[in-house]
């Protein structure tokens, strides 16, 4: 019987043995799993890699399930620095030229 977890897990799996086996050649994994973006940023990084570095070309196929794969588990993030205060809400800059 197949768990509820097997499916997306083996999806997964799949997935990161296709970067496993392009995206590590010239640079460490962790060069990857550190930065985060959604897929279009994602897709231009690896044609900037093409351009630049020579980076082989990929099977559409291979390059949309890289994409899928990075876009969904390193993507976006929401922004985590609060808005800036409002002037009124400052202290008194004891250096501010009046
Ligand atoms: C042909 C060599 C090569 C391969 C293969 C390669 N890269 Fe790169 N990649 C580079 C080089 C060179 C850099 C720049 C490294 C540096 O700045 O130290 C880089 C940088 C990066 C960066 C950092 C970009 C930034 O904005 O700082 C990411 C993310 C990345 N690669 C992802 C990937 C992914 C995903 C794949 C697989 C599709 C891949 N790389 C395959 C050569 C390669």
């Amino acid at each position: 019987m197949l768990s509820p977890l097997s499916a997306p897990v083996r999806v997964l799996e799949d997935s990161w043995k296709l970067v496993q086996a392009n995206c590590i050649e010239c640079h460490s994994a962790q060069l990857i799993s550190r930065n985060s973006s959604c897929r279009e940023v994602w897709k231009r990084r690896i044609t900037w890699m093409r351009q630049t570095y020579e980076l082989h070309e990929l099977e559409t196929a291979v390059e949309d399930s890289i994409l899928n794969y990075l876009a969904s588990n390193y993507g976006q993030k929401e922004s985590t620095r609060r808005a800036g205060l409002a002037a009124e809400l400052l202290p008194d800059n004891p250096f501010g030229a009046d």
